[in-house]
């Protein structure tokens, strides 16, 4: 098993620092960033449906978030997304017109393979977005956009899902170029974007960065409960970075989008509650920023997520994580990175065992 690890302590670990090659593998001959195009080698026609429902559990869902703002950004399609547990329940809405994407490491989650057969049951034409070759859902679905992570051990997701992330972006961008929603130079701009996702990653990996990850997960690891903000196409990373500590540490953390903050949240908020805040660049910075106050004036510790250079920011927040800038829509790739790190160290400062989390499997096959 050690050989297995190639030398780190955790299968865990070792697939946080594959996720470059893992991203160059999903990215791979599917960029052609001097034209703006993009090739999926699949069957879709993506002239042929109205809308889209994405279907996926628990890491993978969030995956989904991340492809429902993206594919509404760039391709102009409506999304709903589910968990696969509710939507094989609530008798949803299908037709002809409709495309179910289903999202799993696995391809085996059973609540996700009988969600897919009741989006069939409704006439809609189905993709799975998976890692596992020839697994359940490859064998039902009209076609499949495989991620290419590669085997993934550990039972919390972590390659797989930056790959997903990644495979949902490809999408959103051949869908955007395929009906006309997204323009040449726009689409060659996010494809160079996309190609530097693994140099990214690898960037965000750098030993330093890693240290500073440790030093703020062990400062803050006794603490009972913590909460993740996020905004846009980076709330699906904030609630991706609890349940990450979730599942690891078993420490309770809660993920709200910034903005909803004051809807309820904000009442927990005491010198106690570290609070993780993504706030790289992007449109909504300045917004994320006075979120960031309102935890401040309240005494509760700010964690925030900085991109490269930006000290002006850093003056809010207790503690800074730097991560490498990254364009909006490629940054929750980048900032997912830090999220697992901060989960990893968090836990290992505990005595946790990351492979084996209690009462979790790595992939449920009984509902
Ligand atoms: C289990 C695992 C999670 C995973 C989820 C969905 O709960 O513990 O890590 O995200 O299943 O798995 P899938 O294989 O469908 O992506």
């Amino acid at each position: 098993e050690a050989a297995e690890k190639g030398g780190y302590d955790s299968y865990m670990l070792k697939e946080i620092y594959e996720q470059p090659t893992a991203l160059t593998n999903t990215l791979i001959g599917r960029l052609h960033d001097d034209t703006g195009e993009v090739n999926l080698d699949i069957g879709l026609d993506p002239a042929s449906f109205k809308r889209i429902s994405i279907i996926a559990c628990g890491t993978a869902y969030y995956a989904g978030m991340v492809g429902e703002y993206l594919i509404e950004q760039l391709a102009r399609i409506p999304v709903d997304i589910d968990v696969a547990s509710e939507y094989r329940y609530r008798d949803p809405l299908v037709s002809e017109q409709t495309l179910a994407i289903v999202v799993s490491q696995s391809g085996e989650t059973i609540d996700t393979l009988e969600a897919l057969r009741e989006a069939k049951k409704g006439g809609a034409r189905t993709l799975g977005i998976i890692n596992a070759k020839g697994s359940s859902i490859t064998r039902e679905v009209d076609d499949t956009l495989y991620i290419h992570a590669g085997p993934e051990i550990g039972v919390a997701s972590t390659k797989a899902y930056t790959s997903m992330v990644s495979a949902m972006l490809l999408l959103a961008l051949w869908l955007g170029r395929a009906r006309g929603t997204l323009g040449g130079e726009q689409a060659r701009e996010l494809l160079h974007a996309a190609r530097e996702l693994p140099r990214l990653v690898e960037a965000a990996l750098a030993p330093e960065r890693v240290a500073r990850i440790q030093e703020i997960a062990e400062k803050y690891a006794h603490a009972s409960d913590y909460l993740f903000l996020g905004r846009g196409v980076n709330s699906p990373t904030a609630y991706e970075g609890a349940l990450k500590l979730k599942e690891i540490s078993y420490i309770h953390a809660e993920a709200y989008p910034a903005g909803e903050m004051k809807h309820g949240p904000i009442a927990l908020i005491d010198e106690d509650l570290p609070v993780v805040v993504v706030a790289t660049e992007s449109r909504l910075l300045e917004k994320t920023i006075s979120n960031v106050q309102e935890v401040r004036a309240r005494k509760g510790k700010v964690i925030a997520l900085l991109s490269d250079g930006d000290t002006e920011n850093a003056q809010h927040a207790d503690d800074v994580i730097y991560v490498p800038r990254a364009h909006e829509m490629v940054s929750p790739v980048v900032n997912a990175v830090a999220m697992q790190l901060l989960a990893y160290f968090t836990a290992t400062a505990l005595g946790k065992d990351v492979d084996k989390p209690r009462n979790l499997a790595k992939s449920v096959t009984v509902e």
